[in-house]
């Protein structure tokens, strides 16, 4: 019977079939050790001369790594292995023999391993990423059905810049200049109008010139937007969602964290509801904490932000910036016009930022004041004010990095991990 290594546990006891790949092996004068890997998982087979014949042995001895095989078996309990049983070997097939496999378990340089990322992707560890990477896709889409939005697609060629001009790419539609989506949040503002809750999942562009470990010129943002909620209600949002993913990667990715070695008992903690600290509190900790650079006006960098969540267990939110330094949809404290209603969401263990998240603007009148301030002009945003102009409503909506939330999840140092192919400041390939 074929079966794959993540249902074999319900075949205990039974000779099944598992189509797979060999990630390793080692061997003694009897007996040999096979690495198994069938994309649902990683399963040690065991193959035994006295059982199997000398001939079938000396052929298990000399496969090579990433060779493709059948392999059959009966499964056995093994309580020493994180995922509890093993294949006791009675045959196998091969259907590829691999020669040379670049990726040797020794150890290679990032720049290798990128170049051969195609491949590298099989890796155990690489692996477990990346179903992390799925679970919290999973996790999200579960949370916001279940709480009443509608998935609604933005377009990825767009007219004209959402945040700012200078982090766009710039391509041609026919005739006229387009560019690509760097945030589809003008757009899901349209949807909430029209369907109240809404949510989005898809790819964003960022031409910027940042070589850090958080920086992707091609990243994945999930954006809600709701109709009828104030900054006050969005945060309470933001807040469960980003547990229950957390808690939902705890419950279904227990092998995938054990590989990566996450300490899991910080994960535990990160539960609703989250601490927060204004940005005029925030300037203040970082003077006593010794940052003499920053002054009240200024955006935070990477180790600003990691000098405030150090005061904290949990992602803490850092509320109303100064207007200046945030976009032009963002709407002013009524209280305190020099200031927004927004917060950026800051991941524990110096992950950084992994949300951005706002009130938007609802008066006709401030938002076309606010557009001509940033120097925007013309017909492209026409369609935008006119969503103030037709029973516009109090809204929030906020944007969550994939990748960032990932890493810090996986406990992984480098985004470019958190991605099946990453797109680098110098990296186009594979
Ligand atoms: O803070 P950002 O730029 O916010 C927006 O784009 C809003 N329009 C979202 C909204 O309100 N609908 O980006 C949101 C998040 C950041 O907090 C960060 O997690 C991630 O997107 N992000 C990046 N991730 C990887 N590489 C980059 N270059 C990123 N830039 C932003
Ligand atoms: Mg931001």
């Amino acid at each position: 019977m074929k079966t794959t290594i993540s249902e074999a546990a319900k075949h205990i006891g039974e000779e099944v079939t598992i189509g797979g790949w060999l990630s390793n092996k080692r061997s003694s004068g009897k007996i040999a050790f096979l690495q198994l890997r069938d994309g649902t998982g990683f399963m040690q087979g065991i193959v035994v001369k006295a059982d199997i014949g000398e001939e079938k042995f000396q052929e298990a001895k000399g496969l090579t790594q990433e060779t493709s095989l059948y392999v059959t078996g009966v499964i056995a309990e093994d309580t020493r292995s994180p995922l509890g049983y093993e294949m006791q070997v009675t045959g196998f097939e091969v259907i590829q023999e691999a020669v040379d496999y670049p990726i040797t378990p020794k150890e290679h340089g990032t720049e290798f391993l990128m170049d051969h990322r195609h491949l590298w992707l099989r890796s155990k560890r690489q692996h477990a990423v990346m179903k992390v990477r799925n679970e919290i896709i999973r996790a999200t889409y579960e949370f916001f059905n279940t709480n009443g939005y509608v998935k609604i697609d933005p377009p990825i060629l767009t007219g004209s810049s959402a945040e700012g001009s200078t982090e766009l790419f710039h391509t041609k539609y026919f005739e006229e200049d387009a560019y690509l989506s760097q945030s589809g949040q003008l757009y899901m503002e349209a949807a909430a109008m029209a369907f109240g809750r809404v949510f989005s999942f898809g790819p964003t562009f960022r031409a910027e010139k940042s070589k850090t470990r958080r920086h992707l010129i091609e990243f994945w943002m999930i954006e809600p937007e709701m109709a009828f909620m104030d900054h006050e209600d969005s945060l309470k949002v933001q807040e469960q969602y980003v547990s229950h993913v957390v808690q939902s990667v705890l419950d279904n990715c227990r092998i995938e964290l054990d590989t990566l070695g996450r300490d899991t008992e910080k994960l535990e903690k990160i539960k609703a509801p989250f601490p927060r600290i204004s940005y005029d509190d925030a300037v203040t900790l970082l003077k006593e904490k010794g940052f003499d650079d920053i002054e009240w006006g200024e955006d935070f960098g990477a180790p600003h932000e990691t000098a405030i969540a150090e005061a904290y267990d949990k992602p803490v939110f850092i509320t109303n910036y100064p207007a200046e330094i945030k976009a032009f949809y963002m709407k002013p404290d009524p209280e305190r016009p020099e200031v927004v209603l927004c917060a950026d969401m800051i991941a524990p263990e110096g992950y950084g930022e992994i949300i951005g998240g706002s009130q938007r603007i609802d008066d006709l009148e401030l938002m076309k004041q606010r557009y001509e301030e940033h120097g925007l002009s013309g017909d492209a945003y026409k369609w935008y004010l006119q969503l103030r102009e037709y029973g516009s409503v109090p809204h929030s909506g906020f944007g969550l990095g994939l990748e960032r939330t990932v890493a810090w999840i996986a406990g992984v140092e480098h985004v470019r991990e958190t991605i099946p192919f990453p797109r680098l400041l110098n990296r186009l390939y594979p």
